[in-house]
């Protein structure tokens, strides 16, 4: 990164002692975000939130420590925002998985600060290469909201003149103690697509891993908890404009396949992503828009 742009960057939306702009990990250039005891870092490639926490707290989110920090690669860890479609491409696998949003470098537009809560706007916008892969035009914003929670809103527009249809996925990933002692409350009772099968069940209890999971459930609007008693708290997961949420832990033999993901670090590591998986997609009309948001908070247990 050179420093010209981020001097340019400081120079347009750095607060200081709350925002800035500096050379991230790889060069890559990041936000540092302050407010309060709270403080996150936002890669702008990807508009891709890698770390979130209190000081003196374990952190919030998880990252791999072989995680890629390099031009076009997506970040194992953090909140990848998965950007227009969820997964696989419905018809076309040589196409991303999860769609291009988080290997793209965005643009830095707003910095706004008030109440405790510091915020950083992202944004996104079609170019040749989107159109390759997606011939759509659009306008995609987030907006990353610092404080006491962590709070994401990610608004799809549509200038076209034709209707698009989108999904994705704040595909968030949180640092466990331990994944084996750790369950999820909010998904009682809701149907899911086990990804590993093929086949569809009715979540009983609260969720619990103990082996490879990979659900996609439906029809949920859902706050969801983990619950995490080694680390003495709770991580609340408030959602809008998400029907679906998908829980994911890739266990011993799908780290193993994954070369940013360490062979010993799933038992560290929770997904429960805020998404338009398939089934929940949105058609947007001509200037139609659609705002997917999440809010994230810690909490002691008990
Ligand atoms: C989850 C999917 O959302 O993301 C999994 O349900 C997938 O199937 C995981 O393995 C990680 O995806 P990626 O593309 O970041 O390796």
């Amino acid at each position: 990164m050179q420093d010209a742009t981020l001097d340019a960057l400081n120079h347009r939306l750095a607060l200081p002692g709350r925002l800035s702009f500096e050379a991230g990990p790889g060069g890559m250039p990041h936000a540092l975000i302050t407010a309060g005891d709270f403080r996150a870092e936002v890669a702008l490639q990807g508009a891709h939130v890698i770390a979130y926490g209190r000081a003196g707290a374990p952190p919030i989110l998880w990252a791999s420590r072989l995680a890629l920090y390099a031009p076009g690669k997506a970040i194992r860890g953090g909140i990848p925002i998965c950007w227009p479609w969820f997964g696989p491409h419905p018809t076309d696998p040589a196409r991303p998985a999860h769609g291009f949003a988080r290997n793209r470098m965005w643009a830095a537009v707003g910095a706004a600060e008030g109440d405790g809560v510091v915020a950083l706007t992202l944004r996104l916008s079609d170019d040749e290469v989107t159109r390759a892969l997606w011939p759509h035009p659009f306008t995609l914003e987030l907006t990353v909201g610092v404080g006491e929670a962590l709070t994401l809103e990610l608004t799809a527009l549509n200038p076209g003149a034709e209707p698009i249809t989108v999904g994705g996925a704040l595909h968030s990933y949180f640092s466990v103690a331990d994944v084996t002692r750790t369950s999820i409350i909010g998904l009682e009772g809701a149907a899911y697509l086990d990804q590993l099968t093929g086949l569809t069940h009715t979540q009983a209890g609260p969720v619990t891993i103990g082996a490879e999971v990979d659900r996609i459930y439906g029809a949920t609007a859902a706050t969801c908890t983990i619950v995490d008693p080694l680390l003495g708290r709770t991580i609340s997961i408030a959602k809008e404009g998400s029907m679906t949420t998908v829980v994911w832990n890739p266990w011993v033999e799908k780290a193993r396949r994954l070369a940013d993901f360490a062979d010993d670090e799933y038992p560290a590591m929770l997904c429960v992503e805020t998404a338009n998986a398939p089934g929940d997609t949105v058609t947007l009309a001509p200037g139609g828009r659609h705002t997917l948001s999440a809010t994230i908070a810690a909490a002691p247990i008990g």
